[in-house]
């Protein structure tokens, strides 16, 4: 059989309307545009209207994504989304981004911190390489500011909310995800954390008197972490691609800090305009970050068809998440033709399917019927 991989084919973002910028900053806590500009890059941040969720936002990115890749969400088969703020603890996300969405398919949310769509990502190509599905939505989603304390200066000015997504579909030509590289390190757990309202310190009042279910983060740790792990890692995954740093067209590492990404630039020897960058405008928006500057390098042109693009997420956990993604290029008649027979044969099934689960759904209502008429006769 030949190697299939998966391919984005459709993306799309929702930023909420809501902009925070330094000088909104500058009146709630103890900083200065001149402190967030020099030690982040951060210029603003979008934060969510009153009563729009993280599934909101989701259903957003999902419809752009689908109307880029011109599928209805009836042909999605799997949703993932990436997501440290859901809108509950229970229910998932991922099924209520199903259910708005109007899809039909199974749903997960996944969460590794910032490095969640990235872990998305890799988890979706698995199910289109393997050769069982063929459309999955891959969405990275972030009401951060939930949880951010506004007290707090040294975390309410880095975070930000918004929601970005891709579509995946088979190509038989490489595209998308080429090599990749998932890490966690859970001894740093204690750096970037909420340490409250899970079941290690139930609700109380507590959590509540000393905020334990905010956002608490040791800067200078993350920091050192991220800028040991950000050029490595992605070094590592353009070398298993037997590429060179100089063979990659654009990269996109996690939107946290414009220091980070500068060490990383000069730690792999490449040119910083070679480094995507949108934090000015959103600041760090966690697992939505790498997707949302993906979307904005499609819309801005940055990247083409066939180009390789290095993507290196960081976060909670701690984790990382790397990965050498080509974009795909058109596919020969060979590669649709073999493609839409795989579609075919997968319609046929689920139409027999359908035949027979409809048909046991006659015999169980009989079943029952029979029961409750037993019963009735026994009374
Ligand atoms: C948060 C971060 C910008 C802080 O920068 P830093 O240079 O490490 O600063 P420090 O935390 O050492 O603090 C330096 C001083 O600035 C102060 N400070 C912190 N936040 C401030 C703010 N918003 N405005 C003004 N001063 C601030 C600190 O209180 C400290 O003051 P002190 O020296 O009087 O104690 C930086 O550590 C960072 O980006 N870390 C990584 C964070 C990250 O990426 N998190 C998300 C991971 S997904």
């Amino acid at each position: 059989m030949a190697e299939r991989y998966a391919k984005i084919t459709g993306w799309g973002k929702y930023v909420p309307e809501r902009v925070l910028t330094n000088a909104d900053l500058e009146k709630m806590v103890d900083t200065s545009d001149e402190w967030i500009t020099s030690r982040t890059g951060i210029k603003e941040r979008h934060i969510r209207a009153e009563g729009e969720n993280s599934s909101d936002m989701s259903v957003k990115s999902a419809k752009a994504a689908l109307q880029v890749a011109g599928l209805t969400p009836g042909d999605i088969q799997l949703i993932i989304v990436a997501c440290s703020s859901p809108d509950y603890y229970v229910p998932s996300v991922a099924s209520q981004v199903q259910h708005k969405l109007g899809a039909e398919c199974g749903a997960f949310t996944l969460s590794a911190g910032c490095s969640g769509w990235v872990y998305a990502l890799v988890t979706a190509s698995q199910f289109i390489q393997s050769g069982a599905m063929d459309n999955i939505l891959v969405i990275g989603t972030e009401v951060i500011s939930y949880a951010v304390d506004y007290t707090d200066r040294s975390t309410c000015v880095l975070f930000g909310d918004a929601s970005a997504a891709v579509v995946l579909q088979p190509s038989l030509e490489p595209a998308g995800v080429l090599t990749y590289e998932l890490g966690s390190d859970g001894s740093g757990a204690e750096f970037l954390i909420v340490p409250g309202a899970g079941c290690a310190i139930p609700n109380s009042q507590r959590v509540l008197d000393e905020g334990l279910s905010y956002l608490k983060m040791n800067g200078p740790e993350v920091f050192k972490f991220a800028t040991r792990t950000v050029a490595s890692s992605m070094k590592r995954v353009i070398d298993r691609a037997g590429l060179l740093p100089e063979d990659i067209q654009l990269f996109i590492p996690h939107q946290a800090n414009a220091r980070i990404i500068e060490t990383a630039a000069r730690m792999m020897r490449q040119p910083i305009d070679k480094f995507y960058m949108n934090l000015h405008k959103y600041g760090n928006t966690s697992a939505a970050s790498v997707p949302l500057a993906l979307v904005e390098a499609f819309e801005e042109g940055r990247c083409k068809p066939g180009d390789k693009i290095a993507v290196c997420a960081f976060g909670a956990g701690l984790t990382w998440a790397s990965a050498v993604i080509q974009l795909g290029v058109g596919e020969t008649s060979a590669a649709h033709t073999f493609l839409s027979m795989g579609r075919a044969r997968y319609y046929a099934r689920r139409t027999v399917n359908a035949v027979q689960d409809a048909a046991q759904n006659v015999m169980l209502q009989v079943a029952i019927k029979r029961y409750e008429i037993s019963k009735w006769w026994e009374n």
